[in-house]
């Protein structure tokens, strides 16, 4: 093949036909090239496990998938791909210690595991108000699923739950011992309320059934293989800088968030997974922002034309929601450690790649549904902040 003079690109079309006739060569050079796998550790057999991860394709899962996999793990994936993509995973398929199975948890599986990590759900708003039926169903039959499975082989399940189960939270910050404050009815009812009852029924299936179980309240998490288009300020600044568009702060941009990095969430999974600590955990990061600096940071870290503007402050502009990770110190030795700076920086790198990718299909810009749609019909602040 005739190599490529860079200096004739001349406009942007020219440009993406390259890009797009560069993939191609690189698909067919991959093609060609042995796979090459990451160097995992060896684990004799007693040490080794088998280890399910629901929802293993997407944001979380695939994190926790190599984690898991570097350390030496036989790791099963389950999931429908519903908002995974198998390109989160793609870097193992073929491994002798991996294996994928295209399968919805509300149906039963049949499988021998040793532990068990069931994040099979859709996480942000637009996604689990798509089909809230659906939501419900996942969180529910398929947690039941998930439990039978494990009582079936005496596997142990760690459930990711979230901190949408206090609600609208009249406490703050939040310990594990609040109750919460939920509007059962209301448009995320189908997510918060249908994980409320996925840690009943893991507390039901300990208590009647002997079943060893590990609940994880998991908080706001960003980093690379988010979804780049899921509404959250994060991603939301990223998008707009890295686009060249204004980044908009709604209100003052006094208000706070607290965000922890994908990996700091990893650790703290598989900690509360190998204690013997069974009451819920909260999983996040304390540490307060305020909006305006994320879009301080976002603007410096990416450069670019983008200016930071003010809008008018949203109606029903959420309350805060900020974890009290004393338990997780104090029983998993567990607290996050990558800074923002950091975080943000790897974030920013994995969204530009996606970006760089000449097919639009291939982007992590999945949603299943208009946003604005949904804006339509609840406040936008119902699911601007979470
Ligand atoms: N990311 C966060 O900030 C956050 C916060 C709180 C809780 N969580 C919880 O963590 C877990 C993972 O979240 P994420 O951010 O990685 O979301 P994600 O959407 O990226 O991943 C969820 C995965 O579950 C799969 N899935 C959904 N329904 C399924 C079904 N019926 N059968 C099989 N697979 C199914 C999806 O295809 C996807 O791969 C979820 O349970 C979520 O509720 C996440």
């Amino acid at each position: 093949m005739e190599p490529m003079n860079i200096d004739k690109i001349d406009n942007m079309d020219e440009a993406l036909l390259k890009i797009q006739e560069l993939e191609k060569r690189l698909k067919d050079i991959e093609y060609r090239i042995p796979k090459k796998y990451p160097e995992v550790k060896f684990l004799t057999y007693k040490d080794r496990k088998r280890i399910l991860v629901t929802g293993g394709a997407g944001f979380v899962g695939s994190h926790l998938v190599d984690r898991l996999m570097m350390e030496g793990h036989e790791v099963i994936v389950v999931d429908n791909f519903f908002t995974g993509r198998k390109r989160n995973v793609e870097h193992w398929i073929g491994h002798e210690n991996f294996e994928l199975i295209h399968h919805d948890i509300v149906n039963p599986l049949y499988i021998e595991v040793d532990q068990i990590y069931h994040l099979a759900s859709p996480a942000s708003p637009p996604h689990y108000m798509y089909n809230p039926v659906k939501t419900i169903k996942t969180n529910t039959v398929g947690t039941i699923n998930m439990l039978g499975l494990a009582k079936r082989v005496g596997a142990r399940v760690l459930i990711a739950s979230t901190s949408e189960v206090y609600g609208d939270p009249e406490v703050h910050p939040q310990t594990e011992s609040y109750w919460g404050h939920v509007n059962p009815i209301g448009p995320r009812a189908c997510y918060d309320e249908a994980k409320r009852v996925s840690e009943t029924l893991a507390y039901s299936y300990d208590k009647q059934e002997n079943v060893e179980v590990r609940v994880a309240r998991i908080f706001n998490t960003y980093g690379p293989r988010m979804h780049m288009n899921d509404g959250r300020v994060v991603s939301n600044f990223i998008l707009q800088a890295l686009t060249g568009q204004d980044i908009t702060i709604y209100g003052s941009g006094q208000q706070t968030r607290s965000f922890q990095y994908v990996t700091d969430l990893v650790d703290g999974l598989v900690k509360l997974q190998n204690s013997n600590y069974s009451l819920p955990v909260n999983l996040g990061n304390p540490e307060e922002h305020t909006i305006e600096e994320f879009a301080v940071i976002i603007h410096k870290m990416v450069g670019g034309k983008s200016h930071i503007v003010h809008k008018e402050a949203m109606e029903d502009d959420p309350q805060r929601r900020k974890p009290d990770i004393t338990r997780a110190k104090n029983i998993l030795g567990w607290q996050p450690v990558v800074s923002l700076q950091e975080g943000i920086k790897k974030t920013v790198n994995y969204f530009r790649k996606e970006l760089m990718r000449s097919k639009h299909s291939e982007r992590n810009l999945h949603s299943p549904v208009d946003a604005s749609n949904i804006n339509k019909v609840h406040k936008a602040g119902d699911y601007n902040d979470f």
